[in-house]
């Protein structure tokens, strides 16, 4: 899989599953906008370490649940790059409680990272993408979209599900641009989200995953990189599960 000439950027790219996605993509060849709000010389050292000769790795901070920054961010890349072929909504937060704890800044913060994020990102690109008539937009959703989810509090499957059907929806509306819109949507990541999870909770969660393994970073990077490849070119609106066969849809 190549993807020699493409510019993709990818949001929460410092650590975790984004760097892995960011990583796939430099290996193969794109120039990577690794975008996050988390501190600079962490996401810096990211970009250092992806950029190899030709292919650039360009680091830029912005929040994006702020539509003012992420469209100077996507102006920036358009000074600098002249295109935008790939997006990956991956930043995302996570929090923890239930409808009696969580509290109305903490449902917000959740809502406003994950789905509105996302919402923002593709805003701000859909004009360069058109212009291309070439585009892939890649969500990084959650089984929790799906199933919901007993132990992170109720915003967090609440964006997931939201971000599925903002995927189908502008699959659906963006089809006609040469525009494929699509998602992933990982289980139980072995990463600092996840890290925080007592022994007892970590071996219960693997009893539950037929492939009886947590996912690997690794694991959502392939599968991005194929949604957002011209492997894929006939796929459009779909959420493609990566959960070790934890739930079977
Ligand atoms: N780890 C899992 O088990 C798991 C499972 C299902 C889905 N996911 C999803 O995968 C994605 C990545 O998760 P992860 O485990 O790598 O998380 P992580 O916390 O390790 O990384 C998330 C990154 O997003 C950045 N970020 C947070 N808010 C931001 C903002 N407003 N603007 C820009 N960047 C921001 C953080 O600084 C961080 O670097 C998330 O969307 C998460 O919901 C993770």
């Amino acid at each position: 899989m190549t993807f020699e000439g493409r510019v993709a950027l990818v949001t929460g790219a410092r650590r975790g599953i984004g760097k892995a996605i960011a990583t796939a993509f430099s290996r193969e060849k794109a120039h990577v906008v690794l975008n996050d709000i988390g501190p600079e010389d962490e996401l810096k050292a990211v970009a250092q370490e992806l950029s190899c000769g030709a292919i650039q790795a360009v680091p830029m901070q912005a929040d994006v649940s702020r539509y003012d920054q992420v469209e100077k961010m996507i102006q920036q890349v358009e000074r600098m790059f002249h295109r935008l072929d790939i997006l990956v909504n991956n930043a995302g937060i996570i929090r923890r409680g239930n409808i009696e704890t969580v509290t109305e800044k903490e449902w917000d913060d959740v809502i406003g990272v994950n789905l509105k994020g996302a919402f923002n990102c593709c805003k701000a690109v859909v004009d360069i993408m058109k212009r291309q008539r070439y585009g892939k937009v890649v969500n990084v959703s959650s089984v929790a979209g799906k199933t919901g989810d007993i132990t992170s509090a109720p915003g967090y499957g609440s964006s997931k599900a939201g971000m599925d059907a903002l995927t189908k929806t502008l699959a659906r509306q963006l089809a006609q641009y040469g525009i494929n819109v699509n998602g992933v949507a990982p289980h139980a990541v072995e990463t600092e989200m996840s890290a925080e999870w007592p022994p007892e909770k970590r071996k219960a969660i693997i009893e539950a995953i037929p492939l009886k393994r947590l996912g690997k970073p690794e694991d959502v990077a392939e599968t991005v990189l194929f949604l957002a490849s011209d492997k894929a070119s006939f796929i459009t609106g779909e959420i493609i599960d990566v959960n070790g066969g934890f739930v079977m849809d």
